[in-house]
């Protein structure tokens, strides 16, 4: 996958330098590898760009557009912030959303009944609850209420059942995201070895079905590791493909990487940081300035996997009022 210094090189790639941070300019590689980031923010905006003029169609004979429906409970700072981006692109896109916002004390009951209700509500394509969940109200219950055919989070069973069998669903959004992203960019994933960290249902268990699946991207030998796995480093030093999902930040250093590998960076953890305003930064899973000049591909963080989430997640609510409506 390396190449030579010196080769043709588009916009988007960057040789880079290990005693530099992210480069804003081009830079000499100490390993001759050239590492293009793939970036999420760009890739996102193309779907986005697509589903807008899909939308404007759809108006435009007076078809009824997509319309989602997010509930949050209670007032986790990092999940209003998701949740704001969603709506946000709701009407980047044209989609029509309702952000339902429940206290942290709404009992199980009570948000289980407004689930019901969504779910007979013609109006309504998706539905999805932010999660976590407050500690009384279970999230596998609320998952199962959710009508599978408005679960644009893709974590029903059934949904979660069909996307394990290959056949057509609603795939999670981060997972899913990052497949389109390894698509947008033609990254070669057949017959590689691809390292997923972390087990959660969210990210990398599907993570770990999508790549090991027969379509492309897929075709990966995949390992899945987790908390227990033994000689970590070594399984990741032998991988040509990384997805950091396990929520440790800068986890992921050099010397786990091997050089020309893609690296996938899934961690959003708020780290303090007095300089910001917010007295917060985002922080991925990889410690960027150490891995990147190893990489033939790299997600940033900010810019990378989230806002791909955020794109695959207005696909799949398209999908939703597709099926409902169109098909
Ligand atoms: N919390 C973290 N990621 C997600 C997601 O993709 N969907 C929902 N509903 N909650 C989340």
């Amino acid at each position: 996958m390396c190449k030579r210094p010196g080769e043709p090189k588009n916009n988007d790639q960057y040789l880079i330098s290990m005693q530099h941070p992210p480069p804003k300019m081009p830079l000499r590689s100490p390993y001759l590898c050239r590492m293009q980031i793939l970036n999420g923010k760009e890739t996102a905006q193309a779907i986005k760009d697509s589903l807008k003029l899909e939308v404007a169609q759809l108006a435009s004979r007076g078809a009824p557009v997509p319309h989602l429906v997010a509930i949050l409970v209670g007032n986790n700072g990092a999940s209003e912030t998701y949740v704001a981006s969603k709506v946000k692109a709701c009407h980047e896109v044209g989609f029509k959303s309702t952000l339902i916002r429940l206290e942290e004390e709404t009992s199980e009951l009570k948000l289980l009944e407004i689930i019901r209700g969504l779910n007979i509500d013609p109006d309504v394509d998706g539905i999805l609850v932010q999660l976590p969940l407050p500690a009384h109200i279970s999230a596998e219950e609320v998952i199962n209420t959710i009508d599978c055919n408005k679960d644009v989070d893709g974590f029903h069973p059934n949904n979660v059942g069909r996307m394990v069998l290959g056949q057509p669903t609603f795939v999670p959004a981060t997972p899913y995201g990052i497949m389109l992203m390894l698509e947008h960019y033609k990254v070669e994933t057949r017959g590689k070895h691809a390292v997923v960290i972390g087990r959660s249902n969210i990210v990398g268990r599907p993570m770990s079905i999508l790549l090991s699946g027969s379509s492309n991207p897929g075709n990966c030998t995949v390992t899945i590791c987790h908390s227990s796995t033994k000689n970590l480093e070594e399984i990741c030093q032998s991988a040509d493909i990384i997805v950091a999902a396990l929520g440790r930040p800068g986890f992921v250093k050099a010397d786990m990487v091997k050089e020309g590998a893609v690296v996938i960076d899934v961690g959003i953890t708020r780290v303090d940081d007095p300089t910001k305003k917010s007295g917060y930064r985002i922080s991925g899973d990889v410690d960027f300035t150490d891995v990147a000049p190893k990489c033939s591909f790299i997600t940033p963080v900010p810019g990378g996997v989230g806002p791909m989430t955020i794109a695959a997640l207005m696909k799949n609510t398209f999908r939703a009022c597709a099926m409902k409506h169109y098909d």
